[in-house]
């Protein structure tokens, strides 16, 4: 099997047999030409299958060590296949800290539909199993969750809820880590996610999502499911996230040294109170850190002593770091999770603090960073 760096640039993605074209074409065609009825070259309608969409599916899965992988229009797209595997009656336990959106679609829409779900801390594996029950078809991880960044140890959940709890999934949103820094599926998960606008494609240029599968018969569901609903993306996004991947790992080194190097200088800065960042874990969850994930990632939150209105000055007064949503790309990007990505916790029991930050530390020279940081620390307080 070559290893990851040859992955990215090769897997699913050979020269085009028709031209020798070493770019994936994209195929921006709706349908295909049959020779007679049912004879048909593989494809017969994009919905169905599209040969851009299939070189960004076999890369995926080749990636994330899987059978399958599967391309969406959106994160959210994949998820609500991953949920459309379920049946009213079932239970899914999830992670307390949970990107706001995916909160927003098991509450706002799958609850209405006779699902029912629970959250809980992954920090102690046996207790976060032992909240599964008789009608746990799913078991949803983050990791590192968003924003608060702390670390499921998805090996030793897999293994308590399939030991306790034979037939249900395990599925891992592998969107902040990428499989470039850790592979869900070679721990015991079932199905990894992925919203492929962040880390995948890696430029802010695309909105797209991906599942992975371990085995065949659940892949052959969500076939069914992706073909049925028809959340695909088009084969241009596809060629887009096709592209990004290409630069994953290198561009995962650089994130991840910029993101230490900001999250210690975080730590120092007196007006901030709290950091939260995998490389500055303490035990238990540091150990955890080194055995599941090749480094810690590239996004970074942290909680200013000043309180909710200093940290909407500081977001505001940064110049390099981006106001936005989204996370993942060269550039820099800041956001107030509670007031932004989740405001559909707020007043639950998953509501953020106000006064957190959370950074996506992009490509640019890390010492503007911190000095952007420095400046908005400066004119916020
Ligand atoms: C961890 C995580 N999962 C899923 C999603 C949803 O993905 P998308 O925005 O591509 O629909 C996001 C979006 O921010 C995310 O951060």
């Amino acid at each position: 099997m070559p290893e990851f760096e040859t992955l990215v640039i090769h897997a699913g993605q050979p020269p085009d047999p028709t031209t020798g074209a070493i770019m994936t074409p994209i195929y921006q065609t709706s349908t295909y030409r049959q020779e007679g009825v049912g004879r048909h070259r593989g494809y017969e309608y994009s919905r169905t299958g599209n040969p851009t969409r299939t070189a960004l599916e076999r890369c995926l899965a080749a990636l994330e060590d899987g059978t399958n992988g599967l391309a969406f229009a959106s994160g959210m797209a994949a998820i609500d296949a991953i949920a459309h595997l379920l049946q009213p009656g079932d239970h899914v336990l999830a992670v307390d800290d949970l990107y706001g959106g995916t909160y927003r679609l098991f509450e706002s829409v799958y609850a209405k539909l006779g699902i029912s779900f629970s959250y809980a801390s992954p920090a102690n594996p046996a207790e976060f199993v032992s909240q599964a029950r008789a009608e746990t078809r799913l078991i949803w991880l983050e990791t590192p969750t968003n924003p608060l960044l702390r670390l499921c140890d998805i090996a030793e959940i897999a293994r308590l809820a399939k030991r306790s709890r034979p037939g249900v999934l395990v599925a891992v949103d592998n969107t902040f880590a990428t499989p470039y820094l850790q592979r869900p599926l070679q721990l015991g998960a079932d199905l990894v996610h992925h919203s492929t606008t962040k880390y995948l494609s890696g430029h802010s240029d695309v909105v797209g999502g991906a599942v992975i599968c371990r085995d065949e018969q659940t892949a052959g569901r969500l076939r069914v499911l992706q073909n049925s609903i028809g959340a695909v993306p088009g084969p241009f996004d596809c060629f887009l996230v096709l592209r990004g991947i290409k630069t994953l790992g290198v561009r995962m080194d650089r994130h991840c040294s910029s993101a230490q190097l900001v999250a210690e200088h975080l730590k120092r800065m007196k007006g901030v109170a709290a950091v939260y960042y995998p490389g500055l874990a303490e035990p238990p969850q540091a150990e955890l850190a080194s055995r599941q994930m090749r480094k810690p990632g590239g996004m970074v939150s942290f909680v200013l002593r000043a309180g909710a209105a200093a940290a909407v000055r500081f977001v505001e007064a940064t110049q390099l770091f981006s106001l936005a949503e989204s996370l993942g790309s060269v550039e820099s990007l800041i956001e107030v999770p509670a007031a932004m990505t989740h405001a559909s916790t707020a007043g639950t029991p998953l509501a953020i603090d106000p006064a957190l930050i959370r950074l996506s530390v992009g490509l640019e020279a890390v010492g503007d960073l911190i000095a952007d940081l420095d400046h908005a620390l400066d004119s916020s307080s």
